[in-house]
């Protein structure tokens, strides 16, 4: 949850890391902090607050540097104040360090390094490493992290470098991700892709007990045992021009409307309408095992977690199998009935993702075969996983997910049809049928991001609401859940969505005219039902907001109060409507934050890939 940058080679190091932070800002904004080595002088340079003012003081006051490390942090030990930002460094001042995760035993090493002579300035865990490198060096950064790092329990992705040793970095990992970007005649290390990709796109991903020597024209990988391992380069197909916001105000923004192409991009591919079958080859070793699948277990966090609620949905639906689903962060600490015969499916636009990854592992443990859905090439999710279905929605910058949902319910549609024929649920025909309605979907997707407008004005109507309930059925309950997160985790105002049919047991009792109601009325059969609960709020003298495939009929005449409104979308196979409802919602709570002058792409308190427990 924090950003990190390093470099060697001969350039500006300061501006190429600053540029590089800026880039996974996103990761975490509460502090961040810069070491460069020019000429064998070390200077560092913090400053509390967003990544801005760290850029400010440096124009003020200039670092020298043609190598050098470089961090924004989300705090986990240690208040975010300048003297708690990283780099931190060991008693002579010769060794930085910058480290996302957390040093579970920091605490028992701190005692014991103090206890040797060692000075302490700052509550962090990250110092604890500073001060344990320089314990262990001999001459030699990567002998000194080799011996080092095993006493050190937790995760951590951390880049090292010693003054005196010139143009190398010395990188690890064990847990959060950490990428290595290969350019001529230098090189980087960054906490994820998007950071790099105006230099790179070929990059060594580390994996679990690499410790990584990085230097400008060669990188040198081994165990923490010192084994030397071989990290191939993978090519990476995102441009740096996707990772940029594309002229609109915000990634957010820019993400919401990159949704038809990016549920295109997923879909390609792996269909085939002469067929009517689901290619789904990349799955590998796995496809084996869905054959003999006796039940589906999704596992995921956030807005993942409401992807897997639909797929659940879809697999019994059209595979007719059980699925369950379960929080990451719930999941191990039950006595999971899983294993053999189960598929166990972990959902996640980072990969990296500490709860999904937990209960991911815990699944395998206990025999299911592990399958991934996820958005990034090469994370960790990907490697643990015997096959992995990504979705191509490219780099999703923003905090709040947006595009990742949508391709999450490409992969599940996908998953769920290729269940279906696999277990002879599914005729050629039926399949086909299923998908040639989800090749319209994307299209639709554009109707429905044409109405913007009314959105927007919309929000300008809400801006005293200050709590909000969302409702919906069957397949478009989740919905109503993924439309509060939204809302409340970038506006800050409370939103809870519930099953519309729970009500009249508790919720009605919330009914006023201050709380406005937002209620999925697409066409589908459970259509009659919504129209029952919005009656139910309208007889209390409530506001609904209401998303629907048409304005007209008995929705249109319930809904005639000077602040009701519909939204509507078009209108598609009811298995498919959460594609198009999604899409107001999202944008209603992009418009709501916005009027309420909140930090769209990055929301107080989070961060985009929760890489703690
Ligand atoms: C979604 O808008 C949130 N940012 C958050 O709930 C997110 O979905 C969750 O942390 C899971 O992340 P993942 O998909 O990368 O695993």
């Amino acid at each position: 949850m924090c950003g990190i940058v390093g470099y060697v080679g001969g350039r500006d190091a300061v501006a190429l890391i600053l540029d590089g932070l800026r880039r996974l800002e996103y990761r975490g904004y509460d502090s961040a902090g810069v070491a460069v080595v020019s000429g064998g002088s070390l200077q560092r340079r913090r400053a509390a607050g967003k990544l801005e003012r760290l850029a400010a003081s440096l124009a003020d006051e200039p670092l020298d540097g043609d190598w050098g490390i470089g961090h924004t942090r989300w705090a986990t030990h240690g208040q975010p104040t300048e003297e708690n930002a990283h780099p931190h460094q060991d008693c002579t001042g010769r060794i930085v360090v910058v480290h996302n995760g957390i040093i579970e035993n920091h605490l028992e090493l701190k005692a014991r390094l103090a206890a040797a002579g060692h000075r302490f300035v700052t509550q962090t865990d990250t110092e604890v490493l500073a001060h344990l490198i320089e314990s262990e060096y001999e001459g030699s950064l990567e002998q000194a992290a080799a011996r080092a790092l095993p006493m050190v329990r937790g995760v951590y992705a951390l880049v090292l470098l010693h003054r005196d040793e010139p143009q190398t970095l010395v990188a690890a990992r064990m847990g959060p991700p950490l990428v290595v970007g290969l350019s001529d005649g230098e090189r980087f290390v960054a906490s994820d892709v998007p950071a790099l990709l105006h230099h790179t796109r070929d990059f060594l991903f580390l994996e679990d007990g690499d410790v990584a020597t990085v230097r400008p024209d060669r990188v040198e990988v081994r165990t923490l045992a010192g084994a030397t391992v071989t990290r191939s380069p993978q090519h990476v197909a995102w441009d740096a021009v996707q990772a940029e916001k594309g002229g609109y105000r915000h990634f957010m923004l820019k993400e919401i409307h990159e949704q038809p192409r990016s549920v295109r991009d997923t879909l390609a591919g792996r269909f085939s309408l002469e067929d009517g079958e689901v290619l789904l080859e990349e799955l590998g070793p796995a496809a084996a095992g869905l054959l003999e699948a006796s039940r589906i277990v999704l596992l995921a966090c956030g807005t993942s977690w409401h992807a897997a609620l639909v797929g659940k949905f879809l697999i019994e639906e059209l595979a007719g199998l059980p699925a369950e689903v379960d929080y990451g962060s719930e999941f191990r600490y039950r006595t999971p009935l899983v294993g053999p015969g189960t598929v166990v499916v972990a959902i996640s636009q980072s990969g990296e993702t500490a709860d999904t990854l937990a209960a991911f592992r815990e699944a395998k443990s206990r025999g299911a075969l592990p399958v991934a859905i996820c958005n990034v090439r090469g994370s960790m999710l990907t490697r643990e996983a015997e096959g992995s279905l990504l979705t191509h929605a490219g780099p999703e910058i923003g905090v709040a997910s947006t595009k990742a949902f949508t391709a999450q319910l490409v992969a599940l549609a996908l998953l769920a049809l290729h269940l279906g024929r696999l277990r002879g649920r599914l005729s050629p025909e039926k399949c086909r049928a299923h998908l040639s309605e989800l090749t319209r979907i994307p299209h639709l997707m554009e109707q429905a991001l044409h109405r913007e407008d009314a959105i927007e004005s919309l929000a300008g109507s809400l801006t005293r609401a200050t709590d909000y309930l969302y409702l919906g059925r069957g397949v478009n309950y989740p919905i109503a859940l993924e439309g509060a997160l939204k809302l409340k985790e970038i506006s800050y105002a409370h939103a809870e969505g519930y099953p519309a049919g729970e009500m009249k047991h508790g919720p009605i009792a919330l009914v006023d005219d201050t709380l406005p109601v937002v209620a999925l009325c697409p066409d589908g059969g459970v259509y009659e039902k919504m129209l029952s609960n919005v009656q139910e709020v309208k007889a209390r003298g409530g506001r609904v907001i209401a998303v629907a495939s048409s304005e007209g009929g008995e929705l249109g005449a319930l809904l005639q109060g000077s602040d009701d409104m519909i939204l509507t979308v078009p209108s598609c196979a009811e298995l498919w409507s959460p594609f198009l409802t999604v899409l107001p919602l999202q944008m209603l709570a992009y418009h709501v934050a916005l009027r309420a002058g909140r930090d769209v792409d990055q929301p107080r308190n989070l961060a985009k890939s929760v890489t703690v427990e």
